[in-house]
């Protein structure tokens, strides 16, 4: 019997983290070649059942079981109408966890596929995105909705708060030079931090949310007019009012440094900060120098991908 195959990207937030927490934009952005990989094998015994290899995880499916990924199986089949197709799933993932890079959300998107693809059914980006947000909120409490919106799509995503998304056109492509500064923190934890701040000091607090959604405007004109200077521009000013708005670390600070240093058109810390990722901005023929860079001054990963543009379509 044939094995149905299905994948999904990863993400990274480009600008607009914590101020779009209050009612501010954001954008979001797939990371095309960092991806989640599902198969579906089926068998004649009946069952469902889900291997998680990297977790060494296995189970066999049933309506009432509650891990995030069985929850989403289940909405995937009420979602078709369908009973549980019989094999065996393996979930891989070359995406590391806990980085803001959206490892639950692709995992979870590549399930997703393949059982709509093993049941010859297709599913559109907006009903696998409503699907894996049921996944989303087990793992995450209640997420906002981007990671699950920008992966399903796999395209920039413009995002406000309770407000459908919207998918953006770049003009032209641009690489991103991604840094990992190998310190993992609490997204939780850094928001709840802002929220405490931000009870105390309002207006100080509302006037930095403002000033960081303009970059997020600023952003996505210079994306919309394939102007990657205006987007390096952007980016580092929202990196600075990050910084001002304490969630960055002395890691973000010299690995953003390192990335200016060595050529890169902007760059910022990406996600709840603290630690996780930052992204620099990067002419491609740059990107291996820079990703040295930051190697050099202590990212213990880097990974170097381009979001293609409406001009790579034809
Ligand atoms: O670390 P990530 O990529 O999951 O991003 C967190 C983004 C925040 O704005 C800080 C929180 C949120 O829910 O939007």
């Amino acid at each position: 019997m044939s094995t149905y195959k299905a994948s999904a990207c990863a993400k990274i937030i480009l600008c607009g983290e914590h101020a779009v927490v209050y009612g501010r934009p954001a954008i979001a952005v797939p990371i095309p070649d960092l991806r989640a990989y599902a198969s579906f094998t089926p068998t004649t015994a009946s069952g469902l059942r889900v291997h998680l290899d990297d977790m060494g995880e296995r189970w066999t499916w049933n309506p009432h079981h509650g891990h995030p990924i069985a929850v989403v199986i289940r909405h995937t089949l009420n979602v078709l109408r369908a009973f549980p197709p019989s094999g065996d799933i393996h979930v891989r993932s070359q995406i590391p966890i806990g980085g803001g890079l959206g490892s639950s959300a692709a995992v979870a998107t590549a399930v997703v596929r393949v059982i709509a693809r093993a049941l010859g059914r297709a599913l559109s980006p907006e009903a696998i995105a409503a699907i894996v947000y049921e996944g989303e909120t087990i793992w995450h409490g209640t997420p906002s909705g981007i990671d699950n919106t920008v992966i399903a799509h796999e395209r920039p995503i413009w995002f406000i708060r309770e407000r459908p998304p919207q998918v953006l056109q770049p003009l032209r492509a641009f690489t991103l030079v991604i840094g990992d500064t190998g310190i993992r923190a609490s997204t939780r934890d850094v928001v709840a931090e802002v929220r405490r701040r931000w009870a105390q000091k309002r207006t100080h607090y509302e006037t930095l949310f403002d000033r960081i959604g303009r970059t997020v405007y600023l952003a996505r004109e210079a994306l919309q007019q394939g102007d990657l200077l205006a987007l390096g521009r952007a980016l580092t000013e929202n990196q600075r009012l990050l910084h001002a708005l304490g969630v960055s670390s002395p890691e973000l600070e010299r690995l953003t440094r390192a990335a200016m240093q060595a050529g890169a058109l902007g760059a910022k810390l990406a996600g709840a900060g603290r630690g996780g990722n930052m992204i620099a901005l990067v002419w491609p023929d740059v990107a291996r120098h820079v990703a040295n860079a930051l190697r050099d001054a202590g990212a213990v990963r880097t990974f170097v991908t381009t979001i293609p543009g409406k001009e790579d379509e034809g």
